[in-house]
C-alpha cells in the first residue's frame, strides 16, 4: 500500500483532543523540522519531517502541504519517501529553491554503509509542486567532500549571482560548523569553504542552517545540539540561534557581529524562513523539543508535534523582532475588551493581548492545572510545573524557562491553540511552549497593574 493511501485510510484514528487548528500539524503521525518552506506560484509550501506510521520518530518522509494564508493548510501527497538505496534510512531535512517554473528540493539521504551512517545531499524536482522526481545524479554532494561522514546534513540551497550554493551542517571533532558548496548546474558541486565554525561552547552540530538578508544585514540561523547554557539562555536540549553579520563572498565565510537565541520557550527548534511576494521574511519552526515525552503520543492519540504560527521577522538595532503574521488577525474576532486595575479573569481564548505595568502573573487553565507565565521585574518565566500532564526530558529542568529583561510597560500577546502556546512580549521576546490541559473549560487569570485586556476568538 502506498504511504498516501495508508494515511488516507488511517487518519480517522487520530484523536484530535489536543491537536491544534491554526498551527500546522500532520494528518497523522510524528513531525519534526519544517523543510523546504517556500513561496511558489502564488502559494506557500511547507514540507516537514514526517513519520506517518506512528507518533514517534522513524524513517523520515517529507510530508507536504500548501496554503494561501499560512494558517489554513491543504495536505498533499508525501513529497519524498525513503525508497532509494542512498536514502533508505530516511529523507532528512533540507530546503527548496524556485527556478522558473520548477520547484527544487535539496535534502539529506541517510543510509547505513558497512555499519556506519552515511549522510549525503540529494535533489528532487517538480514542475507541478505536487510530484517530485529524485535526480538520477544523486547524491549530488557526497561525504568525500566533507571531513565528517556521519553528521553531514540539512542543506540550505540558494542562488546568488547565477551560482548555486548549499550550506550543509557538519561537525569537526565535536565542534559544529556550516560548510559551503557551490555549483553552476546543480549536478556538479564542489566544496568552497568552511562558512562558519562554532566557538567551543556553541554546540557540537549546527543543524538546519538558513541564510537570508534582513534590513541591511545578513542573518545566519542554525540549530545547535548541546549549546552550553549561559545563565537562562540556551537551556533546552537543542537551541535555535541567529547570527547577525555579513558574508565575505570572496572567502566564502560568514563574519558574525552578534548572536542570540531566537526563542526563550520550552518548545522551539529547527526554524526555516522564506521570502514571499510582498518581500516579507517569514519564519516557521517545529513547536516541540527532542528528548522529552509528548503527551499526545503517551495517550495514544496517534499524532505528535506541530509548527509555530509563522512569524514575520525584522531586524532592529541588530536584534530580531518577531510578530505573528498579519493574516492571523483576520482569522480571529474581538470578543472582549476591558480595562481593570489589577485582576482579570475570563475564558481562555485564541488570543489574549494584555497591556500592563510590571510585575504581572498570568495563569492559563484550571484551578490546579495551568500554565504559568510571570514577570517579576527582572525575569520573564514560563512554568509548566502546575500542569497535570507532565513533560519530562533529559535536561536538568523541562518545566521552566526564563529570560532576563527590564521593561516598565509590557504588551503581552498570548496565542493559544489546543496544546500550542506562543507568548510574545513587546514584539521582542518570544516563548513557544506546549501544554496539555486536562481542564475542559480553561480560564485565563491575570494579575497586573493598570491592565488593559483584549481577547480574540478564532472565527
Ligand atoms: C533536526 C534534525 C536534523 C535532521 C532531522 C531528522 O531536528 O535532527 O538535523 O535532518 O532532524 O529528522
Amino acid at each position: 500500500m502506498t504511504v498516501d493511501k495508508w494515511i488516507l485510510e488511517n487518519q480517522e484514528l487520530v484523536n484530535p483532543l489536543y491537536k491544534p487548528r491554526q498551527h500546522f500539524s500532520a494528518p497523522i503521525g510524528w513531525i519534526n523540522d519544517p523543510n523546504g518552506f517556500v513561496y511558489y506560484k502564488g502559494e506557500y509550501h511547507l514540507f516537514y519531517q514526517h513519520h506517518p506510521y506512528s507518533a514517534k520518530w522513524g524513517p523520515m518522509h517529507w510530508g507536504h502541504a500548501k496554503s494561501r494564508d499560512l494558517l489554513n493548510w491543504e495536505h498533499l501527497p508525501e513529497a519524498l519517501t525513503p525508497d532509494m538505496p542512498y536514502d533508505e534510512g530516511g529523507c532528512f531535512s533540507g530546503t527548496a529553491l524556485v527556478e522558473g517554473d520548477k520547484l527544487i528540493l535539496m535534502y539529506t539521504g541517510v543510509s547505513e554503509v558497512n555499519g556506519k551512517t552515511r549522510q549525503i545531499q540529494c535533489l528532487a524536482t517538480s514542475t507541478d509542486g505536487i510530484t517530485f522526481e529524485k535526480s538520477s545524479h544523486n547524491p549530488v554532494i557526497d561525504e568525500r567532500q566533507s571531513k565528517n561522514t556521519t553528521d553531514f546534513r540539512d542543506p540550505k540551497l540558494f542562488k546568488k549571482n547565477d551560482k548555486y550554493y548549499s550550506l550543509v551542517a557538519s561537525t569537526d571533532e565535536g565542534i559544529g560548523n556550516v560548510l559551503l558548496f557551490e555549483s553552476t548546474d546543480l549536478e556538479n558541486w564542489k566544496f568552497t569553504s568552511v562558512f562558519l565554525t562554532a566557538e567551543a561552547q556553541q554546540g557540537k552540530i549546527w543543524e538546519c542552517p538558513d541564510l537570508f538578508e534582513l534590513d541591511g544585514k545578513e542573518v545566519l540561523i542554525v540549530s545547535p545540539i548541546a549549546f552550553t547554557p549561559d545563565g537562562h539562555r540556551y537551556t533546552n536540549v537543542n537551541s535555535s540561534v541567529y547570527f547577525v553579520g555579513h558574508v565575505d563572498w570572496e572567502q566564502g565565510t560568514f563574519i558574525a557581529e552578534s548572536y542570540d537565541e531566537i526563542d526563550s520557550g520550552l518548545d522551539f527548534y529547527a526554524p526555516q524562513t522564506l521570502e514571499d511576494a510582498q518581500g516579507r521574511r517569514i519564519m516557521i519552526a517545529w513547536e516541540q523539543m527532542w528528548g522529552r515525552n509528548i503527551p499526545s503520543d503517551d495517550l495514544g492519540h496517534r499524532w505528535a508535534g506541530s509548527m509555530i504560527i509563522p512569524r514575520e521577522l525584522r531586524l532592529v538595532d541588530g536584534k530580531l523582532r518577531q510578530t505573528v503574521i498579519s493574516e492571523y488577525q483576520k482569522s480571529v474576532k474581538l470578543v472582549s475588551s476591558q480595562q481593570v486595575d489589577q485582576d482579570y479573569r475570563g475564558q481562555l481564548e485564541s488570543l489574549t493581548q494584555v497591556e500592563t505595568k510590571q510585575p504581572f502573573s498570568i495563569e492559563l487553565g484550571g484551578a490546579d492545572d495551568y500554565l504559568d507565565f510571570r514577570y517579576d521585574g527582572e525575569l520573564l518565566t514560563v512554568d509548566r510545573t502546575h500542569l497535570k500532564q507532565v513533560i519530562e526530558g533529559e535536561e536538568a529542568s523541562s518545566d521552566k524557562r526564563s529570560r532576563a529583561c527590564s521593561f516598565a510597560d509590557l504588551t503581552v500577546k498570548i496565542y493559544v491553540d489546543k496544546a500550542c502556546c506562543e507568548i510574545i512580549v513587546n514584539d521582542e521576546i518570544t516563548f513557544s511552549t506546549t501544554f496539555y490541559l486536562e481542564t475542559e473549560t480553561p480560564e485565563i487569570r491575570i494579575k497586573g497593574n493598570e491592565l488593559k485586556v483584549e481577547q480574540y476568538r478564532s472565527i
